[in-house]
C-alpha cells in the first residue's frame, strides 16, 4: 500500500454528508439489498456511547477514502462486574480502493488511538478473514459470549482483540452490542431517500 499523502483525522460536521455517502457506497448490497449503515453512522453520532475522539476519516490527497467510528460498550462478567470496553463500526473503505491494505491501516491506527484512550479490549461482529489480520480471535475462545447466542457455541462472527494483554485474564461473560446499532429500518429507508436513487439487489452471500 502506498501510504503517501494518507491522512487520518477526526471527523468534523463538514464531513458528515460525505462520510454517510461513502458508508452507503461501501455497504450497498453487501450484507442485504441496499444497506442501513449510512443511517447507523448518522444516528450513532448523537448516541451517548459514541466516542468522538475515535470518529476518524481517512483522506488521500484531500479526498475522503475511509471512515471508522467507535462506541463505548460493556461486558457483563459472570462474577457480576460490568467491564467497560469498546466496539467499533461501521468501518468503510471507498469501494474502488478496497483490498489494497487501506482498511487494515485505518483499523490498526484507530486501535492504537482506542488503546491510548484506555480501551482494554474490543469486540466486533465481523469477518475473521479481515479482522484476524489485525489480531482478532473468536471471542468464545477467550470466554466472552455473544448475547442471544447459545452459551456453548463458538460464534464464528463474534470476535475480540485485547488491546492491553491480560485485560481479560480471569474474566468470562457476555458482550452486549450497544443499543444504538439497532436502528429503525423504516426510518433508515426514509433517510435513504435523501440520497441519489440506487438499485437494491438480492445477491448471493448476503446475510439478510
Ligand atoms: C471491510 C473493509 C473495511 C476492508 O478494507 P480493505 O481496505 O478492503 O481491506 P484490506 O485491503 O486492508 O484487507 C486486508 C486483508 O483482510 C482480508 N479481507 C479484506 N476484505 C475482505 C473481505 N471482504 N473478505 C475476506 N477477506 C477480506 C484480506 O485477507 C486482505 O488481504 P488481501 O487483500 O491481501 O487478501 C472494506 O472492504 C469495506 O469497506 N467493505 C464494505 C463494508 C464492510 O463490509 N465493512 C466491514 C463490516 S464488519
Amino acid at each position: 500500500m502506498n501510504q503517501k499523502q494518507i491522512i487520518i483525522r477526526t471527523e468534523t460536521p463538514a464531513d458528515y454528508a460525505a462520510v454517510e455517502h461513502l458508508t452507503r457506497e461501501a455497504f450497498w448490497n453487501v450484507y442485504r439489498p441496499g444497506c442501513l449503515e449510512h443511517y447507523v453512522v448518522h444516528v450513532l453520532r448523537n448516541d451517548p456511547a459514541f466516542v468522538p475522539q475515535l470518529d476518524l476519516v481517512m483522506e488521500q490527497e484531500g479526498e475522503l477514502i475511509g471512515h471508522v467510528m467507535y462506541m463505548r460498550a460493556a461486558i457483563t462478567a459472570d462474577d457480576g462486574r460490568e467491564i467497560p470496553m469498546m466496539t467499533f463500526g461501521p468501518i468503510s473503505i471507498r469501494p474502488d480502493l478496497q483490498r489494497q491494505g487501506l482498511g487494515k491501516y485505518l483499523l490498526d491506527y484507530s486501535m492504537e488511538k482506542a488503546k491510548e484512550l484506555g480501551a482494554g479490549v474490543l469486540c466486533i461482529e465481523g469477518n475473521l478473514d479481515f479482522y484476524g489480520k489485525s489480531g482478532f480471535v473468536l471471542a468464545g475462545t477467550r470466554g466472552i459470549r455473544y448475547h442471544g447466542e447459545p452459551e456453548q457455541e463458538l460464534v464464528p462472527y463474534f470476535l475480540l482483540k485485547e488491546l492491553r494483554p491480560g485485560f481479560l485474564d480471569g474474566v468470562t461473560g457476555v458482550y452486549h452490542t450497544p443499543q444504538g446499532y439497532y436502528v429503525d429500518e423504516a426510518a433508515a429507508e426514509v433517510f435513504d431517500q435523501s440520497f441519489p436513487p440506487k438499485e437494491k439487489l438480492k445477491l448471493p452471500g448476503q446475510l439478510f
